[in-house]
């Protein structure tokens, strides 16, 4: 049988960095990068625009199933039009959060994400990587952080974004999404078991990433030699 295709999943809460951090191990290992948390923000932003209710769980898993995305190099696409960056306003985190809560829209998208898993390994980001979608992963990471450290990071991206928004708006707009991600009763948001948990409020995202690469380096050495 062919070797499983390593695995590093990272999860945590909106704003502790795990995009940011997901990206810069992908690059240094030379690994490929999902970012569920897109295919989330891409769900809710076509269910708008094609105006299906928020309610009918059964419209927006034959969505999700079906989604006309394309990633092109960093750039998203949903029906030949980008929407790189109308996939990261405040509105689309909380339609993606929304339309998350629900089985069916999970179930359509877990095939997808699992597609992703190609060698040379994968880097995968989102709030079930290590509990649901990756569960044999060899290195799990939960990234966390304060809410209002997550927040103040958050408006700092949305402004350099060219996207004005007041922060304790933010704040407040974290903490709702956290509850729902957090309380929602199909994979909600919580450390796997064999989780490396790493807070985050105070380390550079440069500690971050090294704290990963060496529980990498621990659990899967070959990887680790092939670091760039
Ligand atoms: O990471 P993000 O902010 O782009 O995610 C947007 C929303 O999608 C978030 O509120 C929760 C949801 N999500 C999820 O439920 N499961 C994932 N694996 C990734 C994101």
């Amino acid at each position: 049988m062919a070797e499983p295709v390593p695995v590093v999943t990272i999860d945590g809460p909106s704003g502790s960095g795990k995009g940011t951090v997901a990206a810069e191990v992908a690059r240094r290992l030379g690994w490929r990068i999902l970012d569920s948390g897109a295919l989330y923000r891409l769900v809710g932003l076509a269910a708008r625009r094609a105006g299906v209710d928020f309610a009918d769980a059964e419209a927006l898993a034959r969505l999700a199933a079906g989604l006309p995305v394309r990633f092109d190099d960093g750039r998203i696409f949903l029906d030949g039009e980008e929407v790189t960056l109308a996939i990261r306003t405040e509105t689309a985190g909380n339609d993606a959060s929304r339309v998350a809560a629900l089985p069916e829209v999970r179930q359509a998208l877990l095939r997808w994400q699992r597609d992703y898993a190609r060698p040379p390994g994968l880097v995968a980001d989102g709030r079930d990587m290590g509990t649901v979608v990756f569960p044999r992963a060899p290195v799990k990471i939960f990234l966390d952080a304060s809410a209002r450290e997550r927040a103040r990071r958050r408006y700092k991206q949305l402004k350099e974004q060219g996207i004005d928004v007041n922060l304790s708006d933010l704040v407040a707009e974290i903490e709702e999404r956290d509850r729902r991600d957090r309380n929602r009763s199909v994979a909600p948001l919580r450390p796997a078991e064999d989780a490396l948990v790493i807070d985050s409020t105070d380390l550079s995202v440069e500690e971050v990433v090294e704290q990963v690469l060496q529980a990498v380096r621990r659990k899967l050495p070959a990887a680790g030699a092939g670091e760039r």
